[in-house]
This record gives structure tokens, C-alpha cells and sequence, in this order.
């Protein structure tokens, strides 16, 4: 059956000793029953890397470049973080699309680049609030996942986690409902089963992710297609976030 991912994302938060400092708290949780994974800007991989050594927090980074290497000034390739020590990469998060002028072509391409050097991907997708409000949510989701998720193969999507986190919920407080959460997770999955069949819809994980905390967790994580979350700004709060790794761990 499919893990559960809870994966903090600390955007751009912390210097490589408050990181230490950070990645140490959560490691010294010692009732970790899923998956963990703290996902931190580049420059604090290495210290992030130690405070979590031995422990059972997983370590990943926020981006990753498609090519192997070259004049691409600021990106950092997939055998780069290899190297350092990094497991999970996220690729397509709404701050990089809305921001940094991501593309499905381009979060397609940065997907496979990870996968091939043996990286796990935490990909993300989710509707602006102008389009749900325009009930186009279904539509934008469906292309989003056909289109990051083309050319990939069922052996491949073993190391590929979604995150569902709809733009509106980001870092606003705003939580989708459960209900909405489960609605279009579901989704995701009708969709990975006709692109890949039904063991890998089966098998992979999808997180939540929108102003998930320590006080709606649980809720969210009891749908049936609710397999994690994927934490901003209460994963930079050591017991909000073992708050949510115990409802995580609880599933
Ligand atoms: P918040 O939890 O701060 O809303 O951020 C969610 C997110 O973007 C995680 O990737």
C-alpha cells in the first residue's frame, strides 16, 4: 500500500545554522510513524543533511534543473543534489509557476531529469482561486497532471508523489475543505489510473498541501485519497509540525 508523505517545504526560510537548529528539532521526534521529509533552499542541504543524520527525516531540496549541466547561471542539477545527499526534489510549486515563469513543459522536463538520476519528485499541481471560482478546477487539474506527467512511465511513478495544493490556500490561512481536498485528490488518482492503470493509482501517494497545521491535519488526512501533506509555514515550527507528523503517523 502507499506511504504517507509529510514533507515541509521552507520555501525561502532559515540560514544554514538556523536550518541546523530546525532540521534538529524535528530529528529528535522520536514517534515518527510515516514518512518525513524537510525540503530546504540549497545552501542548507549540508546542514540540514547533518542535524537529520540517523534520525528518520528524509531530506529534499525545492527545485532541480532538467539538464545535466551547462550555462544555466542560479539552477542546480539533479546529480548535484545526488550528491549532497538529497532523496525528494519538489518540482512545479504554484510560487514557481505564478513567479519564476514555470511551464507544465518545463516541470515536465525538470520531473523526468530527477527521476533519471534517482531522485524522488514531490510534484506539484492545483487551480488559482479565479479558476475555481469559475468551476474550471477539474479541467485545470486534468491538464496539469497529463501534461507534467507525460512520458512517464508506471516504473517511473513509483518515485513520484502529488501534491494537491490549491494557489488560494497558500500561506492565506485559508484551508480547502476536506471535502474539496478528498474531491480533487481523487481526481489525481482517476487520473494516474487512465495514464498509468490502477496499481499505480493505487500505490501512489497524494499529499495536501494549503495551510495545512497542527489543528486541521488529522481532519484533512482522515479522506481516503488524503496520503500526506506538504507543509509550509507550519513546518517551520517544530511542534506544529511533529503535530501533524503524529496525525500523519495515526493514518
Ligand atoms: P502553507 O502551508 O504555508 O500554506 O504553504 C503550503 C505550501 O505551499 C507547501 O508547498
Amino acid at each position: 500500500m502507499r506511504k504517507i508523505v509529510i514533507a515541509g517545504n521552507w520555501k525561502m526560510n532559515k540560514t544554514p545554522a538556523e536550518a541546523r537548529e530546525l532540521a534538529g528539532a524535528i530529528a529528535a521526534n522520536d514517534k515518527i510513524g510515516c514518512e518525513v521529509v524537510i525540503c530546504t533552499p540549497f545552501v542548507d542541504l549540508f546542514a540540514a543533511k547533518e542535524a537529520i543524520a540517523g534520525s528518520k527525516v528524509h531530506l529534499g531540496a525545492q527545485n532541480v534543473h532538467w539538464a545535466e549541466s551547462g550555462a544555466f547561471t542560479g539552477e542546480i542539477s539533479a546529480a548535484m543534489l545526488k550528491e549532497v545527499g538529497v532523496e525528494y526534489v519538489i518540482v512545479g510549486h504554484s510560487e514557481r509557476r505564478q513567479y519564476f515563469g514555470e511551464t507544465d513543459e518545463t516541470v515536465n522536463a525538470r520531473t523526468k531529469a530527477a527521476l533519471a538520476k534517482g531522485l524522488k519528485v514531490i510534484l506539484c499541481v492545483g487551480e488559482s482561486l479565479e479558476q475555481r471560482q469559475k468551476g474550471v478546477t477539474a479541467d485545470v487539474i486534468t491538464s496539469q497532471i497529463r501534461s507534467d506527467l507525460a512520458g512517464l512511465t508506471a516504473q517511473e511513478m513509483k518515485d513520484v508523489v502529488i501534491a494537491y495544493e490549491p494557489v488560494w490556500a497558500i500561506g492565506t490561512g485559508l484551508t480547502a475543505t476536506k471535502e474539496q481536498a478528498q474531491e480533487v485528490c481523487a481526481l489525481i488518482r482517476s487520473l494516474l489510473k487512465d495514464l498509468f492503470g490502477a496499481e499505480t493509482a493505487a500505490d501512489t501517494t497524494i499529499q495536501y498541501g494549503g495551510s495545512m497545521n497542527a489543528g486541521n491535519a488529522a481532519d484533512l488526512l482522515s479522506m481516503p485519497d488524503i496520503d500526506g501533506g506538504l507543509i509550509g509555514g507550519a513546518s517551520l515550527k517544530p511542534a506544529d509540525f511533529a503535530a501533524i507528523i503524529a496525525a500523519g503517523s495515526a493514518k
